[in-house]
């Protein structure tokens, strides 16, 4: 084979390789990257106004996942925002940590639907002293805990809750919302009182 049409095949084959190894590295969002971008949004308190899973409320900040704006809009928006939203400076919250909450709000599954999300929408404030309603432990399941058990307590991201009342009594469920264990967010004290746990640890009791 002559040396001319030889070249090229190595030379394309070069271009292949570090085209790949480009791509790669564009998606290079660990796991570990996206286990501490989802401490951090918690940590700084993100999830206080966006949501655990970034799924926004109409009442305190707006959805940041599935989909979130590009990094680099990201990390310009938190370091100067425009209007409600606090700043973090760069000392508070670095790019290099911007980066990491992006990954973990990139990796979230499309959320559920917006009517499972009704607590939220409603603006519960993490204070809020909600009166006890025979469907109140459901909208806050349905608001805070659906999205990782499934609406039906079938399970999904968090272990199936149905039935669990053969295992754990109510206040065995408490504990296990107040206390998590795994990648299960800390929901308590800041997104639900005791009383909202009280009433979500009995709904979860009931699930068939
Ligand atoms: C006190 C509530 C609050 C906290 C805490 C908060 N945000 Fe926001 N955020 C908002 C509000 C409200 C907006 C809508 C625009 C505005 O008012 O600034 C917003 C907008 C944004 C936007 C722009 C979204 C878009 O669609 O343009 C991004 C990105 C964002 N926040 C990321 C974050 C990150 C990351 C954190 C944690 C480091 C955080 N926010 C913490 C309230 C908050
Ligand atoms: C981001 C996902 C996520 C959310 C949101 C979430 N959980 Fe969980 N939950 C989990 C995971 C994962 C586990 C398993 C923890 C482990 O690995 O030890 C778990 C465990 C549990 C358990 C213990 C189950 C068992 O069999 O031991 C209970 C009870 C529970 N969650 C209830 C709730 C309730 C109630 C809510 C809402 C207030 C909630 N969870 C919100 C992910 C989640």
């Amino acid at each position: 084979m002559p040396l001319y049409s030889r070249l090229p095949m190595k030379a394309l084959a070069f271009i292949a390789f570090i085209a790949f190894a480009v791509s790669l590295g564009a998606h290079a969002d660990t796991n570990a990257d996206i286990e501490t971008g989802r401490a951090l949004f918690m940590q700084k308190g993100c999830y206080e106004c966006h949501g655990v899973l970034g799924q926004g409320s109409a009442s305190t900040g707006p959805a940041l996942a599935p989909h979130p704006v590009p990094l680099s809009a990201m990390q310009a928006y938190v370091h100067d925002p425009k209007s409600e939203m606090p700043v973090y400076s760069k000392r508070i919250l670095s790019d290099d940590e911007i980066t990491r909450i992006h990954a973990y709000l990139a990796s979230l599954p499309p959320n559920p639907p917006a009517e499972s999300l009704a607590l939220l929408n409603d603006g519960a404030a993490p204070t809020a002293q909600a009166s006890v309603s025979p469907g109140h432990g459901s909208s806050i399941y349905a608001a805070n805990c659906a999205a990782c058990h499934g609406a039906g307590g079938e399970g999904g991201a968090g272990p199936a809750l149905r039935g669990i009342a053969s295992r754990y009594g109510t206040s065995d469920i408490e504990a296990r919302i107040r206390e998590p264990s795994g990648i299960m967010p800390r929901l308590y004290p800041h997104v639900l009182n005791d009383e909202n746990v009280r009433d979500v640890a009995r709904y979860v009791a009931q699930l068939r």
